[in-house]
């Protein structure tokens, strides 16, 4: 059975101590209330040493939102795959929407970032989704084959079983705009045919992906009943406990 996911994305949120407030509170809460799937928090590079000894690891895992596509050396304000990983944390996300639009990050940018996460014992949460111009013109699954083709066709079986999808429409992300659970499991299903048809079907039926984009406590239910939806990537609503929580507690019935 793949595994159930519900992580938070804290993007550019939190001074380091309110970082850290909300780990160690979202920590106690779910040690008195444990989860039925798994749960990761993905923070700024530097909340992640001081955040992991917060954390109960059997309950919640940590990832950074992003590193580098070199190795080491002269990348002035650049985090290593390797820094990464030396903080305790074990996973990233990668392609993420924001970072393609307002960094320049390409398909063969992040190949090399998936790489480098891969070698570097990460698990990298990958995220994939259209513009909103892109689902008007019916786009989405061409755009969305694209952005997997692009950054993940060379792995190995293997290496992409250490890949968690996102898919994460642009249109729905901060907006409160959410996908309808019916968009969500179209896009999702037409996902899992695109890996079986590269990997194969064991393969695609092992691959979590998550739904991401407005994802809240009243939404989240829904979202997670479709049987291609495996969990959610979550923004806003991971930036307070009890939002967080009630997403993670949308698995329990
Ligand atoms: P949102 O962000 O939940 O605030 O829409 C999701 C994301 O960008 O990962």
């Amino acid at each position: 059975m793949r595994k159930k996911i519900v992580a938070g994305n804290w993007k550019m949120n939190k001074t380091l101590q309110e970082g850290v407030a909300l780990a160690k509170d979202l920590n106690a809460a779910l040690t008195a209330d444990k989860p039925v799937c798994d749960v990761v928090i993905c923070t700024p590079f530097i909340h992640l040493a001081s955040v992991n000894n917060e954390i109960d690891k059997s309950i919640i895992g940590l990832g950074a939102e992003n590193c580098a596509d070199k190795v080491s050396g002269a990348y002035t304000g650049e985090v290593s795959a390797a820094m990464v990983k030396s903080t305790g944390a074990d996973y990233v996300i990668l392609g993420h929407s924001e970072r393609r639009a307002y960094y320049g990050e390409t398909a063969a940018i992040l190949k090399e970032k998936v790489n480098l996460a891969l070698a570097n014992d990460l698990k990298v949460i990958f995220c994939i989704g259209e513009v909103l111009e892109e689902r008007e013109a019916g786009k989405q699954n061409e755009v969305v084959k694209e952005q997997l083709e692009g950054s993940l066709f060379e792995l190995s079986a293997e290496q992409l079983s250490n890949v968690v999808l996102a898919y994460e429409p642009v249109w729905a992300i901060g907006t409160g705009k959410t996908a309808t659970s019916e968009q969500a499991e179209d896009m999702h299903a037409f996902i899992r045919g695109v890996i079986a048809e590269k990997f194969g079907a064991a393969v695609a039926e092992e691959t979590s992906i998550l739904y991401g984009g407005s994802c809240k406590p009243s939404n989240a239910k829904e979202l997670f009943s479709k049987p291609n939806v495996d969990g959610g990537l979550i923004g806003g609503a991971a930036l307070e406990v009890a939002d967080f929580k009630g997403i993670i507690d949308a698995w329990k019935n």
